[in-house]
């Protein structure tokens, strides 16, 4: 269970006193501007992170698998109407080979993230599970978005541990406008996370920040929502703007709140985001997002480190995909090799006085 208490200070909460996390606190805290009172929100993140997970910085490599994508997301590069995109589908020596490179450089668990698409059949990840699993020790999260229970199921028993999937937004009307459901399939990402969980899977989610139409209200009802379904793992990172996209061409406007209302899309609303949500969630695995460290290629991945988050997620897809998969433009990393990654985490874990993770770092499974 998510154990936070959310009220004040009373025993067994993981946020101290003056933190009290209901609707009203978390949205008054987005909006929180006096540098004082956001210094105490950084501190009480911090000091939650770890006391809860502790200083280890949990890596898992991505391997982003396939770009095709069915669906029609008004935020997504990959969406299908993308019609520019020289798309690619990894073959299934090339996915075993860069799983090998995350355990080589000494990760703990490999992600394999996707567009939508119904070229990667079930039995094509079953195999590649399998055959992760035999031959590395890593934990295995799935990110490949809507998919059948019987896949899920076979994938399952296959030996995938973990299964992402951000539900975006939890206002609903907000959600139908910018994930469009697929002809006669009404989509519901917190139905979906819910089997999941049942089928034994770890389950990840999470939500952009600034999305256009994204009022205070939402957003701190999306933080409330992580503390709910007590999730897992939780991914927090800015909206950035694709000029293939609805959101991301001169439309857009048509999409925002009045000003009053709208969330930036900035990296401090993002970061107060991210400390809220470990103090609602204290022991849920949170990364400092690519989007973060895009948004701020200097120090964004520190800063995220520093206000709450515990786990980073270093690219080792082949670059030659990489820059294929082309969800926003300018993405952290694209033209360095997996290699220079980790050394360059490695250094920024350092110099933070944090730990190098081993093992998989997972909520249950960290010594498996
Ligand atoms: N900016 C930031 N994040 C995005 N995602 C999709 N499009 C964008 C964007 N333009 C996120 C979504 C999705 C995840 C894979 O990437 O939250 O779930
Ligand atoms: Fe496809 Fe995912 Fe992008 Fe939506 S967010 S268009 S489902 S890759
Ligand atoms: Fe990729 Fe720094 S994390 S180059």
């Amino acid at each position: 269970m998510c154990s936070a208490e959310l009220t004040t200070g009373s025993a067994g909460s993981a946020a101290g006193p003056g933190f009290r996390l209901d609707h009203a606190a978390v949205k008054a805290w987005l909006s929180e501007k006096d540098p004082d009172a956001l210094e105490a929100l950084w501190q009480e993140a911090d000091r939650v992170r770890k006391a809860h997970v502790g200083d280890d910085v949990h890596l898992r490599g991505l391997v982003e698998i396939s770009s095709h994508c069915v669906r029609n997301c008004l935020y997504c590069g990959l969406r299908a109407p993308s019609r520019d995109l020289d798309r690619y589908r990894m073959e299934a020596e090339e996915i075993l080979a860069s799983a090998w490179e995350a355990h080589r450089l000494g990760y703990g668990s490999v992600v394999l993230q996707a567009g939508e698409d119904p070229g990667l059949t079930k039995e094509f990840i079953a195999q590649i599970i399998r055959a992760i699993k035999r031959a590395t020790p890593l934990a295995i999260t799935l990110s490949l978005g809507e998919r059948s229970d019987d896949e899920l199921r076979a994938w399952r028993a296959a030996g995938a541990d973990r299964y992402l999937l951000r539900f975006e937004t939890s206002d609903p009307v907000l959600y139908r406008r910018i994930h469009p459901d697929l002809p006669g399939i009404p989509s519901d990402r917190f139905a979906q996370l819910h089997r999941m969980r049942a089928m034994g899977y770890e389950i990840g989610t999470g939500v952009m920040v600034g999305i256009p139409g994204q009022t205070w209200d939402t957003l701190a009802a999306d933080i409330l929502r992580f503390h709910e379904f007590d999730m897992d793992m939780i991914g927090v990172g800015p909206f950035l703007p694709s000029p293939r996209t609805p959101l991301g061409g001169p439309g857009a406007v048509a999409f925002f709140a009045d000003p009053e209302h709208q969330v930036p899309n900035d990296e401090l609303t993002t970061l107060k985001a991210v400390a809220l949500t470990r103090l609602v969630c204290p022991d849920a695995n949170i990364p400092s997002t690519t989007a973060l460290a895009t948004l701020d290629r200097a120090q964004g991945r520190e800063l995220g480190l520093m206000r709450g988050a515990n786990v980073v997620m270093p690219n080792v897809t082949p670059v030659a995909y990489r820059v294929r998969y082309e969800i926003y433009p300018g993405k952290a990393c694209v033209n360095e090799t997996a290699t220079a990654c980790q050394g360059c985490l490695e250094g920024r874990i350092r110099s933070l006085r944090r730990r190098l993770g081993k093992g998989p770092g997972g909520r249950y499974s960290n010594a498996m």
